[in-house]
């Protein structure tokens, strides 16, 4: 066989050569991707079974003690040998099933093409060298030639990665564009047409940013993001699904805390030690709200698992929504692909383990400090019991006693807890201090990530809940950089000053994202419930309180054994309110929110889906609220546009699209006036795919 040009079969009985075949199998989207889902648990940077290493081209023709792979050759490549054979005591993997015969082709054809794969792949030599665990450093702003990008150090950054991949940047959105995107993005509402008016006489996008960014309904669009990745709801899940009393008051200080632009890092510190701290308030015991939004039933089989499985939840979610980490993976055995051990694990849960959830039986019981009942765990004495580590996660089965600390592997040292105060061990405040300092480099990253991935489209790092190995590396990590450096040292942890930092950018301000290909995500359907509302006239801006239950189809209910009880609708004024005081209950999803891709309810959620499936367009075009809000609409459109159709139509467009009607949507909607009612259009225009989007 010729080694130079080495050939395959292909079913339609074609001889290629290996040219071909190198086009036909890409490393990045089928090699690796292959390697990591059977191979890099046991040959990664966490663990490196016969010292081989499978996670990056350079680390495999390194191979371990010897080569394995011997590019164009695969019959003399180890590696094609062992996930070839037939014998189970040789074959790769060891476990489970071995790999499709597709799979197998797939690395022999890379391997005989030449194993190639693409010089700039990043990767760590020892778990310790990994970007995200580095210290952030402060890089210089890299000098560009444009002085329309050189303004703003956002775009500093994304110009000179520009100029370095050849990329022509995009135009300028137009101002009509801009104001929409702006007023949606911050507050989740469309411009009045007052407000697209003042815009279009002067077009002052940096004093339209602050004005909204001083606005009340900020904090109700940016609270809800910060509830998905906390996993909040209103009731526990699991078979009863029961109420938490009072856990709207977490929410409301979600909001609250983000209108009153409370320093980031002090959010972080009250939600998990709010009761600790030396100034504590009301509103900060409220804050630790965070610790209880888990899901869980009421009378568990296995209470001792049960515990755990709770305290799991805090864990899982503390290391994802602050620290970008999946520390949950490490619960049952040392995390398969991260440098976090098991022993990491039971000292993270040392932390929280001196906590308990008030209750009687079933029922819940809150905390009463000063007359307010308050919704959170809490710590009945200074002295906690000890911690053990948990053989295979079995309660049953204790290991070695371990004390609080964090992920080893993010410290040299371990941060000093203080020690107990009055009433609780106050570890979670040592835990939460030492999360806000400087020796804790992922906070701000995570934070500063989340920020930019909702007004961008897609985060610098793709996935916003995980920074460690097996995440996505940064697009752009001297701007990560730059950004949390900034956000820590210049701006003191305020979100507001991030926000107006990137949407002063010319950057965002651009027709395409710099990290997305896909900037018009469509609008999380809060948005889009409340733009309906926010149009038609009909929104209730009344805030805070406890959660509001809209009017849901009976086929919701129907199977429910409880079904006269289990959702009682609110007074219809309470049902016009804002998305975010609508009640999530864990068991039953209000059905346009569910189709409409609300976050998972039940973990973290970094990133809402945008699914396009049926159900949508029933909803959207039958249901009940559309119909409702469809008939509002029309109601104004008579009030203030007269009875004049093209008059109607403007004033339609201008209020649900931020635009005129271009001449031929005038005239097709002329004609279907004609034909059909204001209400009609109405709900026309409630479906159109632009009503969907920013822009
Ligand atoms: C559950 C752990 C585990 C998984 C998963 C696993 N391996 Fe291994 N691998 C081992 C162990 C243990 C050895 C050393 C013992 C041996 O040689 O059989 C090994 C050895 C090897 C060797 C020989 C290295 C040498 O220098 O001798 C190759 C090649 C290899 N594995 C490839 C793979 C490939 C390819 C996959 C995925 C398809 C894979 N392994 C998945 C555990 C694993
Ligand atoms: C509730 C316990 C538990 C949790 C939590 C858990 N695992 Fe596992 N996992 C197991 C058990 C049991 C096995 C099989 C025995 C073993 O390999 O230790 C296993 C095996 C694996 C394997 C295959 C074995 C190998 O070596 O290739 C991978 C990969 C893995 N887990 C990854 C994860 C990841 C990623 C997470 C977090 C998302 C996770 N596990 C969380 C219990 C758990």
């Amino acid at each position: 066989m010729n080694r130079l040009l080495p050939t395959v079969s292909l079913c339609i009985g074609m001889i290629l050569p290996a040219s071909v075949i190198q086009a036909a199998v890409d490393y990045e989207t089928e090699i690796k991707p292959l390697l990591r889902q059977h191979c890099i648990s046991c040959h990664g940077v966490a663990k490196q079974e016969a010292e081989l290493r499978l996670d990056a081209g350079v680390l495999i023709l390194e191979g371990g003690s010897k080569p394995v792979v011997i590019p164009g050759n695969s019959e003399e490549s180890e590696l094609f040998q062992r996930i070839s054979s037939g014998d189970k005591s040789v074959r790769m993997p060891p476990e489970g099933s071995p790999l499709t015969t597709r799979e197998i082709e797939l690395l022999k054809n890379w391997i005989e093409a030449g194993a190639v794969f693409p010089a700039e792949e990043v990767f760590s030599r020892s778990p310790h060298e990994h970007w995200a665990f580095q210290p952030i450093s402060n890089p210089e702003l890299p000098e560009i030639n444009c002085n329309e990008w050189s303004q703003n150090p956002i775009d500093r950054f994304v110009y000179a990665k520009y100029q370095a991949e050849g990329i022509e940047p995009s135009d300028r959105a137009s101002s009509s564009v801009l104001l929409r995107r702006v007023h949606l993005d911050l507050t989740g509402l469309p411009p009045t047409i007052q407000e697209q008016d003042q815009f279009a006489e002067k077009a002052d996008l940096n004093k339209v940013i602050s004005e909204l960014l001083s606005r009340p309904e900020y904090g109700e669009r940016w609270a809800r993001h910060w509830l998905d990745v906390v996993r909040y709801a209103d009731t526990n899940g699991y078979e009863r699904d029961a109420e938490k009393p009072f856990v709207w008051r977490y929410r409301d200080y979600a909001i609250k805390s983000l209108n009153d632009d409370k320093p980031f890092d002090q959010f972080v510190l009250e939600q998990l030690a709010g009761d600790e701290l030396p100034d504590r308030t009301l509103e900060t015991m409220i804050a630790t709200g965070y610790l209880r939004l888990g899901h869980w039933a009421d009378e568990p089989a296995d209470p001792k698992t049960d515990r755990y499985d709770q305290l799991d939840d805090i864990i899982s979610t503390t290391g994802q929504a602050f620290l970008g980490l999946t520390i949950g993976c490490a619960r049952c055995h040392d995390h398969k692909f991260e440098p976090i051990s098991s022993k990491d694990y039971y000292s993270f849960l040392a932390v929280f383990n001196p906590l308990e959830r008030p209750r009687e039986g079933r029922t819940e019981k809150t905390v009463n400090f000063e007359g307010t009942e308050v919704y959170a765990w809490n710590e009945t004495s200074p002295a906690p019991n000890p911690t053990f580590l948990l053989k295979r996660g079995s309660p049953s089965n204790l290991g070695e006693q371990v004390e609080p600390a964090v992920p080893g592997v993010l410290v040299d040292q371990q941060p000093e807890f203080p020690s107990a105060g009055d009433e609780t061990c106050r570890r979670r405040l040592g835990l939460a201090n030492w999360m806000i300092s400087q020796e804790n480099p992922l906070t701000a990253r995570v934070i500063v990530n989340r920020v930019w991935q909702q007004h961008f489209g897609e985060g610098i790092v793709s996935t916003a809940n995980d920074f460690g190995v097996m995440g996505a590396a940064p697009s752009n990590p001297e701007l990560l950089d730059w950004l949390s450096y900034w956000f820590i040292h210049d701006a003191d942890w305020s979100l507001k000053k991030l926000h107006a930092l990137m949407l002063s950018s010319r950057s965002w301000q651009s027709l395409k994202s710099p990290t997305s290909i896909n900037r018009y995500r469509r609008l999380e359907v809060e948005a889009i419930r409340d733009s309906m509302l926010f149009v038609s006239g009909s929104l209730n801006p009344k805030r805070f309180g406890p959660g509001v239950k809209p009017p849901i189809p009976l086929a919701a209910i129907e199977a429910n054994t409880d079904k006269g009880s289990v959702w009682q609708v609110s007074e219809p004024e309470e049902t016009m309110r804002r998305s975010i005081y609508v009640l999530i209950k864990r068991g039953l999803i209000v059905p346009m929110f569910e189709s409409l891709d609300l976050a998972d309810t039940v973990s973290s959620c970094p990133k809402r889906q945008i699914t396009t499936i049926a159900p949508q367009a029933l909803t959207m075009f039958n249901g009940q609220l559309t119909q409702q809000l469809a008939s509002s609409f029309a109601e104004r459109l008579r009030a203030e546009a007269g009875s004049d159709p093209a008059r109607q139509i403007q004033l339609a467009w201008q209020l649900s699209l931020s635009h005129h009607p271009s001449d031929s949507e005038l005239e097709q909607m002329t004609q279907f006036l004609e034909k059909e009612s204001l209400e009609e259009l109405c709900r026309v225009i409630f479906n159109l795919n632009e009503f969907y989007y920013p822009e």
